[in-house]
């Protein structure tokens, strides 16, 4: 028995751009193909689907393509415009159409000095002399030559910021621990959850201790809640004059962040033209630079701009973020995968998926095309995952024996940085042995020889055969990094960044905005001033009545 576990897709050429057409036929056709059979049939299939770029290996021949189905995405790609939105983008255009904005975090990892226009005028100087003071600043902390209220070095920094503010440097100064300093501590807060804030403080000296409000907006209401309890608990032991040796803002609003008193020498600047989620090359990397120092931090910034290099030079069909959004493209759009999980077997990199479900998610999450339009085709599935091999023994049965069609992005490092090589090469091989085994599955045939090699009579196997049976045919793609570095790590999320641009194009959403999420900030704001004890019940607002109950409920609780 072949189990075919690629649903056929139906034809529904109505909602489907015309452009969509051919691959959807063609769809129908893959459907088909074993995986299995794809390699059995052609020895050179490796080679032929993996490519080197920027110091990356991506290989993608686990998935349901061949020659044509790579020349009709590439086609598609073309005729969506992706090369002429790419160089829109990297030109400074103001691609984000609803918010008029331009979308230049690449120009923050251009080489010094790079001539990179927006509207007209250069943003090269400004960008390095935000680098300098960040250079400067990041030096005096390293080398504990800033000192705090008491005279003494920092040990401790709390960044206090939330999404873009928070998951990247969180993400970073994870995936880089072998790079940072010994004796300084980073602590990320962001949760308005205030046990978050109580168990963080409750370790910290505050003569010791350095934050940094990292809100692009200033307006976060949970990043303004959490900076102004850390600021009272501060105040529990220094003076507001010693304010300024603790407090340091990174954010594009120079007038917020006076009002909330820090000094403006301390504040580092960004931009609108760099999006929340893509803002670690920005001031937002400063906890980064502090853990790693600025060479290191450079080295970061390079690495991405190894990958833009790349994405702006290579052909679509030699495109490593091309080739990555398409193949992610291919099953959400015609085999109706609704969620994509992501797999770093590091350790550093446990918190990579939770980085990327906020960069594909908060940008390609819409429903809406560029000019407004109804989208009539799915947009961005579902990212998941965390760091193998744990999530081997808690949810990879589903991914081999479930109903659902799920493609993996493995990511694994061939050289490790401790010194325990027999654990590497188990993280290795579970790696590996993962991505075989959802594409080969195991049959029948080979169920039955399994059995019976265990004595197992023929009514025993009858009833465990099909229990026992993986249907395979599972697609994922392997990206291999050499080492875990601060180069390496800029690649691959420059990587990313590109991949969700490029799925943005193809579904002709705008990947730069995120309106999604302010319904809920406003509704929360509202609510906030109802679970005031001291308000009067039910007057400020009309909620329907399971919103009102937990509401009445809340407050007789608190
Ligand atoms: O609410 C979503 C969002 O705007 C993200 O896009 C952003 O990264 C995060 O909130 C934090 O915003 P800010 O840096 O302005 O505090």
């Amino acid at each position: 028995m072949t189990e075919p576990n690629l649903n056929a897709p139906t034809l529904q050429s109505e909602t489907l751009p015309p452009q969509f057409l051919p691959l959807a036929q063609h769809a129908i056709q893959a459907s088909k193909w074993q995986l299995r059979e794809l390699f059995a049939d052609d020895a050179n299939r490796f080679n032929k689907f993996s490519l080197d770029a920027a110091g990356l290996f991506f290989d993608f021949s686990k998935n349901h393509i061949n020659d044509e189905t790579l020349a009709l995405l590439t086609e598609l790609a073309r005729a969506r415009g992706v090369e002429s939105l790419r160089d829109a983008m990297f030109s400074g255009e103001h691609i984000n159409v609803t918010e008029d904005r331009a979308v230049l975090h690449t120009a923050l990892r251009a080489p010094a000095g790079a001539s990179i226009k927006l509207d007209g005028q250069e943003v090269s100087a400004d960008i390095e002399a935000v680098l300098q003071q960040i250079s400067k600043f990041s030096h005096q902390i390293r080398s504990g030559s800033w000192h705090g209220y008491t005279g003494k070095s920092i040990t401790d920094i709390v960044n206090i910021g939330i999404g873009g503010s928070d998951l990247g440097p969180a993400m970073t100064c994870a995936a880089m621990r072998p790079f940072s300093q010994d004796g300084l501590r980073l602590h990320f807060l962001s949760n308005v959850d205030g046990h978050e804030i109580d168990a963080i403080l409750s370790g910290l000296s505050a003569a010791t201790t350095l934050f940094i409000i990292a809100s692009k907006t200033f307006t976060t209401q949970e990043t303004m809640l959490n900076a102004h309890a850390a600021r009272r608990w501060f105040l529990q032991y220094g003076q507001t004059q010693d304010l300024a040796k603790h407090f340091v803002a990174v954010s594009t609003n120079t007038a917020a962040v006076k009002e909330f008193g820090i000094d403006i020498t301390n504040m580092f600047p960004f931009w609108d033209w760099v999006g929340g989620r893509y803002s670690i090359w920005s001031a937002i990397g400063l906890p980064l630079a502090i853990a790693v120092g600025i060479d290191n931090f450079r080295e970061f910034l390079a690495g991405g701009h190894a990958m833009d290099t790349h994405f702006r030079n290579a052909p679509l069909e030699k495109n490593m973020p091309v080739l990555l959004a398409l193949t992610g493209f291919w099953y959400r759009q015609f085999f109706g995968s609704a969620s994509h999980l992501i797999a770093p077997y590091h350790h550093d990199l446990q918190l990579l998926p939770s980085y990327l479900q906020q960069l594909e998610m908060e940008s390609n999450g819409k429903r809406t095309t560029r000019d407004g339009q109804p989208l009539t085709i799915p947009s961005a599935p579902v990212i998941w995952g965390s760091a193998g091999s744990n999530g081997q023994h808690a949810y990879f049965q589903l991914l081999h024996q479930g109903t659902d069609l799920i493609p993996v992005d493995f990511i694994a490092v061939l050289k490790a940085a401790h010194p325990y090589p027999d654990q590497h090469k188990a993280l290795l091989a579970n790696c590996f042995a993962q991505s075989e085994a959802l594409m080969r599955g195991k049959n029948e045939a080979e169920v039955k020889t399994e059995l019976q090699e265990k004595k197992l009579n023929a009514q025993q196997i009858d009833a465990l055969l099909p229990h026992r049976v993986f249907p395979g045919n599972k697609p994922s793609n392997t990206l291999l990094l050499e080492k875990l570095t601060p180069f390496s790590i800029g690649t691959l999320i420059a990587l990313y960044e590109h991949k969700v641009f490029v799925q943005g194009v193809l579904w002709n959403i705008n990947s730069f905005d995120q309106w999604g999420v302010e319904l809920g900030k406003v509704l929360a704001g509202r609510i906030l001033s109802e679970l005031d004890t001291n308000s009067v019940p039910g007057v400020s607002e009309n909620h329907d009545s399971s919103t009102t109950g937990l509401i009445a409920r809340a407050r007789i609780a608190m």
